[in-house]
């Protein structure tokens, strides 16, 4: 292949994405497809390759919304695909190597095939290093775009089509809202809705607020609105996103509106199950408490990230909150939620981590009791402040420290597992289990997975299920009956 000339919109800049500036936040409203692209795709195929968390998966489903409307359809399969979307995370370093695995691999079929678009989207291509990795190892690819340049895909896939360049726009700096973009949702069952994007926290190890960008919530009227029209479609749950949702409304100059009213707000939304992902320990304040105990379609559980159960790693981490007001803080949850079902995010072998202060992980562990966690060993991020920190922890100790932290959970999850045998649960059936068709599946307002034995009629309905055989991930039961639709949730 020849070596095709780069074509710079803007490349990636991280210390560029560093910079928090006053401006205002403009919301933006999506532009139409431009009218050479209408029907550009009538009789293509487009796959989108997903890494990542749910932000990602829900971005994926907007670009699906944007090639719909240029008249794509969706594929499986790599062959029959006219455009091959890969949206990144760059999260650790292992998420990264899967990216430039799949990336090599796309080379054979991209030479079999050279009309064939190939664009590399999401976290990592905000990333300098990335971006320069791929110019100079990877000609395979045809398009990068950056999380603040979605919403142009229209516009770059043009540029991509009819120019023999590399085309690249990866905004660094970016602090908009773009409102009404097309979305092709994964199932008509459950939904993801963005309340605000980007992140200001910094957290030394972590790459977020570069890729993501400033944080900005979407206006109320927005997100209430988005919300009414899934109910009206007969959606039966939400999870609100963000980075750090408690977050949201702080930016707002011109009115008082944070997450606990949003919450109230949706409150009175007609939609079954409502959940919210991600809430960052330090700013749940008592009110959202209040507001979550009066339940309804606000389900009982929290997924409340501690990262580690040691106030000197805490601070280091510029987590902003201490071991001791995290308990008081899962203290004044338990009180007003009893039956509440927590759920943690924990990095082994930050760098410079001691026994002792690895154990005081495994016993806060212990003293909160999570249903269940995911556990990390820490991975250095070029251009975090962690990064240039000094590490005296060996990856074999870090590993061992995994495993024990993991053990530990395993031990929990599955008492608290057991703590549900005989019990009947409300269940939202998803499905066939992925494993046996023969096997309903589906989640209870906890987000357990529970497997039990049903027609497939009741998929999409709730239903009660008698949990008879706990396990340490998911829960076996039986079904007992369907669930009166104005008894969801009580
Ligand atoms: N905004 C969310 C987290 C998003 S990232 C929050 O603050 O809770 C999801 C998880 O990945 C984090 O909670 C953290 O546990 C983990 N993580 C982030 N950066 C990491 C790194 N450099 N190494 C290992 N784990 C990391
Ligand atoms: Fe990363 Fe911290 Fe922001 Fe979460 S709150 S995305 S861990 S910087
Ligand atoms: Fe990964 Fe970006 Fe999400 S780095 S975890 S896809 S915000």
């Amino acid at each position: 292949m020849d070596e095709k000339m780069a074509r710079y919109f803007q490349p990636p800049d991280l210390k560029a994405a560093k910079k928090r500036g006053k401006e205002e936040i403009s919301v933006l409203q999506f532009d139409q497809i431009p009218q050479e692209m209408r029907g550009i795709g009538e009789g293509k195929r487009y796959m989108i390759k997903t890494y990542g968390c749910q932000m990602n998966v829900h971005d994926s489903e907007t670009m699906a919304g944007m090639l719909e409307l240029m008249g794509y359809t969706m594929t499986e399969s790599e062959e029959d695909a006219a455009v091959i979307l890969i949206n990144t995370c760059a999260i650790r370093e292992n998420a990264e190597d899967k990216v430039f695995g799949e990336i090599g691999r796309l080379k054979t079929l991209k030479t079999e095939k050279p009309e064939l678009i190939l664009g590399v989207c999401g976290c990592m291509s905000q990333e300098e290093s990335v971006v320069n990795r791929i110019l100079q190892k990877h000609q395979q690819v045809d398009l990068i775009f950056g999380t603040h340049n979605i919403h142009r895909l229209p516009h770059l896939l043009r540029e991509a089509l009819f120019s023999k360049e590399m085309v690249v726009e990866v905004w660094s700096k970016e602090g908009d809202i773009v409102e009404n973009l097309p979305k092709v949702r994964e199932d008509g069952l459950k939904a993801w809705v963005n309340i605000m994007y980007g992140c200001d926290k910094f957290c030394t190890y972590c790459i977020v607020p570069y890729t993501r960008g400033k944080e900005r919530s979407r206006r109320p009227v927005d997100v209430l609105a988005e919300i009414r029209e899934l109910a009206r479609k007969g959606y039966q749950e939400v999870t609100l996103l963000g980075q750090n949702v408690n977050a949201y409304g702080k930016d707002f100059t011109d009115h008082d509106y944070t997450f606990a009213d949003l919450m109230d707000d949706v409150r009175q939304i007609g939609i079954p199950r409502v959940r919210f992902t991600t809430s960052h320990p330090r700013d749940f304040d008592d009110h959202l408490i209040e507001v979550l105990a009066k339940r309804g379609n606000l389900v009982e559980h929290i997924h409340l990230p501690a990262q580690s159960g040691n106030s000197a790693i805490l601070k280091i981490m510029a987590r902003k909150y201490t071991r001791e007001h995290y308990l008081e803080l899962v203290r004044k949850i338990k009180k007003a939620i009893p039956d509440v079902v927590l759920t943690t995010d924990i990095i082994v072998g930050f760098p410079g981590e001691t026994e002792e202060q690895f154990e005081e992980t495994l016993s806060l562990m212990k003293e909160v009791e999570y249903d269940s966690a995911f556990t990390f060993i820490y991975s250095p991020r070029e251009g975090t402040p962690a990064a240039k920190m000094k590490d005296d922890v060996s990856m074999e100790v870090k590993k061992e420290r995994l495993h024990r932290l993991n053990q530990l959970q395993d031990e929990i999850s599955r008492k608290k597992n057991e703590a549900l045998r005989g019990r009947t649960v409300e269940v939202l059936v998803e499905g066939e289990s992925k494993k046996n068709p023969e096997i309903l599946s589906g989640r209870t307002r906890t987000n357990k997975l529970v497997n039990f034995r049903g027609p497939k009629h009741l998929i999409g309905q709730f239903v009660h299920v008698r949990i008879d055989e706990p396990l340490t991930w998911t829960l076996k039961g039986e079904w007992v009956d369907k669930v009166d639709s104005r008894q969801v949730g009580s």
